[in-house]
């Protein structure tokens, strides 16, 4: 199983503003909304966009590329040109610390 690794203190996370977290190359964008923390890749399933550059407008974030809008919730892909979600990945806080895992290989 793959390691926690720290993301940040809480303190660190505003609403709607990512914050990026790179685990052997793999870049995971983590957010803080109203009810806790998720995280998502940080590629657009559409054309490869860096969604944590993208505009956050409640549970959805916008690609910065071509519009379109996933849930930070879910990684659904909620409107075109992307159909495909993106993955989500588990988050945890630990002792004040946000913590990202990638739990794809496990
Ligand atoms: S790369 Fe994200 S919508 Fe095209």
């Amino acid at each position: 199983m793959s390691d926690w690794v720290n993301a940040g203190r809480i303190m660190d996370f505003g609403i709607g503003k990512a914050v990026l977290v790179e685990i052997e190359g793999a870049k995971i964008a983590v957010y803080r909304l109203e009810d806790g923390f998720h995280a998502i890749e940080d590629i657009c399933t559409h054309d490869g966009g860096e969604l944590a550059s993208g505009c956050v407008e409640g549970e959805e974030v916008i690609c910065p590329r071509h519009g379109a809008r996933f849930s930070i919730r879910t990684g659904e892909a909620l409107t075109a040109p992307a159909y495909e979600p993106v993955y989500r990945f588990p988050v945890r806080v630990e002792n004040e610390i946000v913590q990202v895992r990638d739990d794809r290989w496990d």
